[in-house]
């Protein structure tokens, strides 16, 4: 049932290929400049006329909801807010007419994020799910909505029901944007070609971990470790950090780059691993003074930066590479790492990765 790997999460990892693959095949036709889902199609004009898109989810799926917002707000010109589903439901929330609620959601069943749609559905709101499993309860309550396809998800920890989530999204902000006119046609289009190259870059960086799996037994015994990015990876950071916690019980905490220096800065010391997330983006100037700002305080820097960046791997320890793309789909590509980097903590700390103490599969209470 593992079809030969050691634990269900790395199983899991290794899908993703496939996976996105399957989520991304019969939807996005970059050929003919099309992207057919019948969700989206049967809702455009609430979708593209939506004043305000509220975004509800927990855990990692209010994290691929993050990146959502960056890309929404970009392709799209609508103002997006992301909500913890839990907070959401009881602090009586402003919810207006022609207001477009996307739920997210792996299980289908997260109580906290079921009760708030159940709540905003009865104030009138629009609700589309992003939702992995087939006939979930968070399916069968939305008006309508996109599965990510990505077939039973058996580790605790999310992973390849993340990476669905995020090309659903992209999809859907690149057809809303489209409709709406907020995006170029050139632009649309090598968006597309870019995301349609995503599920073999993915095996790129899965095909050789050894590196990974080197810098895992390196740093497993720090009591903490710090995740920043910026932009569209500063929600990977969290993703990374979050990730980290659950598989291998290390202290971790993700953050934007930028608000180090606002606070957290003062925990750096030459014990302190740093992952920044640093891939080649319109940012990647500012996270280079980032980088340097935490080597100056003697802290030990693992960057996720592109293959070939020929600055960050001179001033990091230690460098995981992921393949060039567009800035706006490099989430797909830089949590890929960091997937592994938590796996293999976990696994040479000896805990149980798949079943983390504490933790369910499918949060079924409030
Ligand atoms: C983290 C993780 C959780 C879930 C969260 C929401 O690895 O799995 O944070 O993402 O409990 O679950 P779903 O997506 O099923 O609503």
């Amino acid at each position: 049932e593992k079809g030969g790997y050691e634990h269900f999460m790395l199983k899991e990892i290794y899908e993703q290929p496939d996976t996105i693959f399957d989520c991304l095949r019969g939807r996005l036709l970059p050929q003919t400049g099309q992207i057919i889902m019948s969700g989206v199609d049967n809702h455009i004009d609430a979708l593209k006329n939506a004043q305000r898109i509220l975004i509800v989810a927990c855990g990692t799926s209010w994290h691929a909801g993050l990146i959502a917002e960056y890309q929404i707000e970009e392709l799209c010109r609508i103002p997006v807010e992301v909500e913890y589903a839990s907070e959401f439901r009881y602090r009586n929330p402003v919810i207006n007419k022609g207001d477009v609620i996307i739920a997210i959601s792996q299980s289908g069943e997260t109580a906290d994020t079921l009760v708030a749609l159940e709540s905003a559905k009865e104030k009138g709101a629009f609700i589309f799910g992003v939702v992995n499993a087939v006939g979930s309860s968070i399916a069968r309550l939305s008006h309508a909505g996109a599965y990510t396809h990505a077939g039973p998800e058996i580790g605790v920890a999310s992973t390849k029901a993340f990476t669905g989530q995020l090309a659903v999204l992209i999809m859907m902000a690149l057809k809303i944007g489209y409709a709406k006119g907020t995006i170029e046609e050139s632009r649309y289009l090598s968006l597309m070609k870019e995301l349609e190259a995503v599920p073999e870059k993915v095996k790129e960086i899965l095909a050789d971990t050894s590196n990974i799996q080197r810098i895992a037994k390196k740093y497993k015994d720090a009591s903490d470790f710090l995740f920043l990015g910026r932009g569209y990876n500063f929600p990977v950071a969290l993703e990374g950090a979050l990730k980290l916690k659950e598989i291998s019980y290390i202290h971790a905490e993700g953050y934007p780059a930028a608000e180090m220096k606002h606070g957290p800065i003062a925990l750096v010391d030459d014990k302190l691993p740093v992952v920044f997330v640093a891939t080649k983006d319109s940012y990647y100037e500012k996270i280079v003074s980032n980088v340097q700002e935490i080597k100056a305080r003697k802290g030990m820097v693992i960057a996720v930066a592109t293959t070939n960046d020929n600055i960050i791997p001179g001033m990091a320890d230690d460098v995981m590479f992921v393949p060039d793309t567009d800035e706006v789909i490099a989430p797909l590509l830089s949590t890929i790492p960091l997937q592994l980097l938590s796996y293999y903590v976990g696994l040479a700390k000896g805990l149980d990765v798949d079943k983390p103490r504490n933790l369910a599969k499918s949060v079924t209470v409030e």
